[in-house]
Formats: structure tokens, C-alpha cells, sequence
């Protein structure tokens, strides 16, 4: 089979368009630009790639960008008091703080202490059970909704299908089975979730007409755990050695694409797949987080 290859690059250079459209008329219309916080705190390498491809789209989409790169010793005191002092900022509409976080830091009250009005990754409790119980107005997290657009851009139906999504975390398996069992536009799927403690996993993935992998483990999904016509979205993003490579490692998803893909009626490649989505909603949650405090 030769697969339609989704193309995240384009969807979400489409998506980023229309965003900068929606920053420009409320900037014309309401003298409105809206504003994005980002918290990094300490060193590591890959929140450094992120963090910063995070601030520059806001550039390119004319989003007011405050970057805050605290140091690996800040107390969770002073790390709340940073967060509390973003919630009074009227300039900034969203706030993230990147994680993970050191690990003598308390995610969850961090995420806590976040105004759920400019919780823009939809990380807030508040907002999870907004998103639970199907409320339309609210954030949607940036990296399941991500995956929904793709599918729903590339013409792919979830309605009566069955998905399977591989991973639980907090951040990427938990809310895209919440998104995808919704009675909504892109969803109405039936959902299975497997996690490291689910015995024999392939034989739920083979049953499966859709397959996001979020595990977070190179090339884990296999050929024999595909059936043949199904599609595969890859969440993963994992560095991998390789010697060849300018930087001594390259990037690979969570699919082994080489011998899945000729399975697959549709498949995202790593990169340029699900990745370039989660910024791309990540900046439309700002402009919708602009225009709710605004009242507009
Ligand atoms: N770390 C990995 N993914 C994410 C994300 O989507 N948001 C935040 N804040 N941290 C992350």
C-alpha cells in the first residue's frame, strides 16, 4: 500500500496563516495584541529547542512574546511568585511553563497557580474537566487537538472508529482519548488506552483503525502490530545516536516508519508530522485566550 502521507508542515503553516490573520484584525479592530509567557527553568537541551521555537512563531505571527528563563535552583516559592506576577500582567494573555520541571519542584501546584483564563496549554484542572465534559469554549491541549486537526484536515474520519492511543500521560495520551470519544466534530471514536502495564498490546493495536502512538519509545509500534489499512499518527519525538549525523543524533518517532508505512492508509513521518502542530495550536489557544479577556 502506498500511504497518504500527512503532511504537519503544511496543515500547520495553514493553521499558523489563520492565526496571523486573527492577530492582525484584533490588533485593527480591538487594539489588541496578544501575548504569550514562556517559563523555562534550567538547562535542558530539548526545552531549549522547544522554548525557543515556541518564541519565535509568536515573531512570525506578530504574538507579544515574554520569555523567562530562570535558574535549575529557583524555589518553588519564587518559581509561584513568577507565575503569580505573568497572572497580573495584563500584556500577557497565555502563560507556560515548560515542562519537565527540576525535580525539587511541584509540577502540579505550579500548573495550579496558573490563571486557568491564560492556561493556554490547557494543563489547569479547571480546564481538563472543561475538556472532559465536551465544553466547546474552552482550551483544548495543544498536542491531542493538534493530532484531531491533522485528521480532520487530511479527510480522515474518526466517527465510529476504533482508536487506539498508546501512552496515558497527562500531557498526550489522557486528553486524546478525551478528545477523540467526544460526541464532537473530530471525534466520536471508540477509544482504547495502553500503557506499560497493558499485557500484549499488539493484539489491541491490531484491531485498530487508528493508531496514535505516544509512548515515548524509538520505534516501538511495529509492522506486525498494524492491520493493514490503518492510520498511524506518531506523537514521539525521541533522539536516537547516530554517527552519520551532524550532531551526533537524529530524530525518530515512536513508529517504526520503514516498515509500517507500507501497511498504513495514512501515516504521519517524524518529523514534520504531529510536531509543528502542538506550536501551531499552542499559538491559537493565545489569540483565544486574548479574546476571552478581552470579552471579544
Ligand atoms: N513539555 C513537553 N510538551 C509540553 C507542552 O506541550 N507544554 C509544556 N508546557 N511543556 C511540555
Amino acid at each position: 500500500m502506498n500511504p497518504f502521507i500527512i503532511d504537519g508542515r503544511k496543515i500547520s503553516a495553514e493553521v499558523n496563516d489563520e492565526t496571523a490573520q486573527a492577530v492582525a484584525e484584533l490588533k485593527e479592530q480591538h487594539g489588541v495584541t496578544p501575548g504569550l509567557a514562556v517559563l523555562r527553568v534550567g538547562e535542558d537541551p530539548a526545552s531549549k529547542v522547544y522554548v525557543g521555537m515556541k518564541v519565535k512563531k509568536c515573531e512570525q505571527l506578530g504574538i507579544h512574546s515574554v520569555l523567562k528563563v530562570l535558574p535549575e535552583t529557583i524555589t518553588q516559592e519564587e518559581l509561584l511568585a513568577q507565575v503569580n506576577e505573568l497572572n497580573n500582567d495584563d500584556k500577557v494573555h497565555g502563560i507556560l511553563v515548560q515542562l519537565p520541571l527540576p525535580s525539587h519542584l511541584n509540577e502540579d501546584e505550579v500548573i495550579d497557580t496558573i490563571d486557568p483564563k491564560k492556561d493556554v496549554d490547557c494543563f489547569h484542572p479547571t480546564n481538563v474537566g472543561k475538556m472532559l465534559i465536551g465544553d466547546q469554549d474552552g482550551f483544548f491541549p495543544c498536542t491531542p487537538h493538534g493530532v484531531q486537526v491533522l485528521l480532520e484536515r487530511s479527510n480522515i474520519d474518526t466517527t465510529g472508529k476504533h482508536a487506539v492511543v498508546i501512552g496515558r500521560s497527562n500531557i498526550v495520551g489522557k486528553p486524546m482519548a478525551a478528545l477523540l470519544v467526544q460526541k464532537a466534530k473530530g471525534a466520536n471514536a471508540t477509544v482504547t488506552i495502553c500503557h506499560s502495564r497493558t499485557p500484549n498490546i499488539a493484539e489491541l493495536t491490531q484491531q485498530a483503525d487508528i493508531i496514535v502512538a505516544a509512548i515515548g519509545k524509538p520505534h516501538f509500534v511495529t509492522a506486525g502490530m498494524v492491520k493493514d489499512g490503518a492510520v498511524v499518527v506518531d506523537v514521539g519525538i525521541n533522539r536516537v545516536d547516530d554517527d552519520t549525523a551532524p550532531r551526533g543524533y537524529k530524530l525518530v518517532g515512536d513508529v517504526d516508519y520503514d516498515n509500517v508505512a507500507p501497511k498504513c492508509s495514512a501515516i504521519t513521518p517524524v518529523p514534520g508530522g504531529v510536531g509543528p502542530m502542538t506550536i501551531a495550536m499552542l499559538m491559537k489557544n493565545t489569540v483565544k485566550a486574548a479574546k476571552s479577556i478581552n470579552n471579544i
